[in-house]
C-alpha cells in the first residue's frame, strides 16, 4: 500500500511516499527555519502563508522523486492535529482536495503518534509493546505504546515543553533558533555541573514533567548576574541546563518503563536528536537491561514519512475520514 502523506503542522512543510509502512519512496521537507529565525521563533501566520505558498510543489517533488504518478498513490495521509491551526488546515485542505479529486482514502493522523512511529522506520524489527519519550516543540510525553494502534499517556508536561525551554533558553542566552541544537552546541564548551538548576517531579507517581521552572531559574540567574554587573559564562550555563533537562527526562523514562514491565524504551521528537539524552538514556536503559531505539536525526524532527508509517497502521485500524475532516490544535492522544 503506497501513501502519499502530508505534515504542515509548524514550520515544516513535508510530504512523502510511504510503502506498507516503512518503506519510504520520498521524504521532502522544505523548512522554514531562516524565515522565522529573524523573529526568534515560530510566527504563525507566517507560517500559514508559507505553507500555502509551498504545499503543491512539496507533493509534486514527493511524487516525482518517488517515480510515481497519483494513479499510483492508494491513499492520502494528513497531520491534523495537535499544531498550530493556520498550518494544519493548510495540509488538512490539501490532502482533502487530493483524496476528493483522485476518489481515494484520507487517512486522519495525530501529529505525536507520527513522531512515535519514525522508530519503526529507522528499526524495522523494533515493535510494541514499548514505552516511548516524546520531547518536540510543542510537547513532552511518555507514552506507553501496548500495540501499533493502543496508546496510553504515562506522563506529560504540566507547562512548557522540553523543547520550548530549549528554545527559550537558546534566546536569553542570545544563541538563535532553533534552540535546541544551539544550546547543545554551546553546552559542549561548558561545565553541566557549574550550576545546578531545579528538576521537578509532577503528579501521583511524579512522572509528569514542569519545564518552566528551570527555564525562569535560568532567566533569574543570567538577571542576577546582569544587576551585579557580572558576566555569566554561557557554555556554562547552557551545559547545566541542558543537563537538568536531560536529567529529568531520562530518569522518567526509565521509571516509566520499569512500572510498566516492558523490555523496550524508544525516543521520538525534535529534542530526541539531542546527543547527550540519547547517551544518557542508552546508559541507563542498559543498566536496566531495556533495548533502545531512536530514530536518526532527520526523522526526530517533523517530517512527512512518520505520518505516512503512522497512516498505514491507522488505515489497518479502520480510522479513514470524509471531507468533513478539520483540524484540531490541541488534539489529545488519548
Ligand atoms: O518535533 P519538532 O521538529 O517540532 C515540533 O513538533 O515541535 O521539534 C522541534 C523542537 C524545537 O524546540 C527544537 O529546539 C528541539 O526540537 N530540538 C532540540 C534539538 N534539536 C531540535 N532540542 C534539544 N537538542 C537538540 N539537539
Ligand atoms: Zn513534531
Amino acid at each position: 500500500m503506497k501513501i502519499l502523506a502530508i505534515e504542515s503542522s509548524c514550520d515544516e512543510t513535508a510530504a512523502a511516499v510511504v510503502e506498507n509502512g516503512t518503506n519510504v519512496l520520498s521524504n521532502i521537507i522544505n523548512t522554514q527555519i531562516e524565515t522565522h529565525k529573524r523573529y526568534g521563533g515560530v510566527v504563525p501566520e507566517i507560517a500559514s502563508r508559507l505553507h500555502i505558498e509551498n504545499i503543491n510543489q512539496v507533493v509534486a517533488l514527493a511524487l516525482s522523486e518517488a517515480k510515481l504518478t497519483f494513479d499510483d498513490i492508494d491513499a492520502f495521509a494528513v497531520t491534523y492535529g495537535p499544531g498550530l491551526v493556520g498550518a494544519l488546515l493548510v495540509g488538512v485542505s490539501a490532502a482533502k482536495g487530493l483524496a476528493f479529486a483522485q476518489n481515494k482514502p484520507l487517512i486522519p493522523v495525530h501529529h505525536i503518534k507520527g513522531h512515535i512511529c519514525a522508530n519503526y522506520i529507522e528499526n524495522p524489527d523494533f515493535k510494541p509493546p514499548f514505552v516511548c519519550l516524546v520531547a518536540s516543540g510543542g510537547h513532552s510525553h511518555i507514552v506507553y505504546v501496548k500495540d501499533y494502534n493502543t496508546y496510553e499517556v504515562l506522563a506529560k508536561t504540566c507547562d512548557d515543553a522540553a523543547g520550548e525551554a530549549f528554545d527559550k533558553v537558546s534566546r536569553v542566552l542570545g544563541l538563535g533558533y532553533p534552540g535546541g541544537p544551539a544550546v547543545s552546541r554551546e553546552a559542549e564548551k561548558g561545565n553541566p555541573n557549574a550550576i545546578h538548576f531545579p528538576r521537578v517531579n509532577m503528579g501521583e507517581d511524579g512522572f509528569d514533567f514542569s519545564f518552566s521552572g528551570v527555564k525562569t531559574a535560568v532567566i533569574n540567574y543570567i538577571h542576577n548576574a546582569e544587576q551585579k554587573g557580572e558576566e555569566i559564562n554561557k557554555a556554562d550555563v547552557a551545559a547545566s541546563f541542558q543537563e537538568a533537562v536531560v536529567d529529568v527526562l531520562s530518569s522518567h523514562l526509565i521509571d516509566c518503563a520499569v512500572k510498566c514491565g516492558v523490555d523496550k524504551i524508544a525516543l521520538a521528537g525534535g529534542v530526541a536528536a539531542n546527543k547527550l539524552l540519547r547517551e544518557r538514556i542508552e546508559e541507563k536503559a542498559k543498566k536496566k537491561g531495556l533495548s533502545l531505539s531512536y530514530p536518526s536525526l532527520s526523522l526526530c524532527t517533523d517530517n512527512a514519512a512518520m505520518i505516512g508509517c503512522a497512516a498505514y497502521f491507522a488505515f489497518g485500524n479502520g480510522e479513514t475520514a470524509d471531507l468533513s475532516l478539520n483540524a484540531v490544535p490541541s488534539l489529545s492522544l488519548d
